[in-house]
């Protein structure tokens, strides 16, 4: 399975730190919508769903978080630990995030609005949509 993160350029001087993501260019999808989950107790799991369209990119601007993905053939978990990097996500991939750290943000720039529809929320109906089975 191939991860791919995005390493955003930091624009900082001795005032601090800066980062500036422009749709097309920084991420490869124009940004339709923009959501964070703050807050997240520690032992909260979040996800489980994959998405048939939607393409993202997940951030933890603070803090830390673990995203676990799931092609239907393979998992690997990726650290979320710093604010200028980005993991991208299409469709395809089952996500589950846990491991949220106190003060862990973690931004999703999505490239459509809010679509139930777009969901995959049966892991048994992902697995199928990307043509595998449990017992591959
Ligand atoms: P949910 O999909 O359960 O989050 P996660 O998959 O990360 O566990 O979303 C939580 C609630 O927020 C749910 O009632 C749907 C709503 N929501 C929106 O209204 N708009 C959005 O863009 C998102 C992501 C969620």
């Amino acid at each position: 399975m191939k991860i791919e993160t995005v390493d955003f350029k930091i624009r900082g001087d001795e005032r601090g730190a800066l980062v500036a993501i422009n749709q097309l260019t920084d991420v490869p999808f124009e940004i339709r919508r923009v959501y964070y989950m703050w807050n997240t107790l520690p032992d909260v799991e979040r996800g489980f769903h994959a998405h048939q369209a939607l393409e993202q990119v997940l951030i933890c601007v603070s803090g830390s978080c673990t995203v676990t993905l799931d092609d239907g053939r393979e998992r690997r978990d990726v650290l979320l630990d710093r604010p200028d990097r980005g993991l991208y996500i299409g469709p395809g991939y089952w996500r589950e995030m846990r491991g949220f750290s106190g003060g862990a943000v973690l931004m999703v720039l999505a490239s459509q609005t809010y679509n139930p529809a777009d969901y995959i929320r049966d892991y048994g109906e992902f697995l199928a949509s990307v043509g595998a089975t449990k017992e591959e």
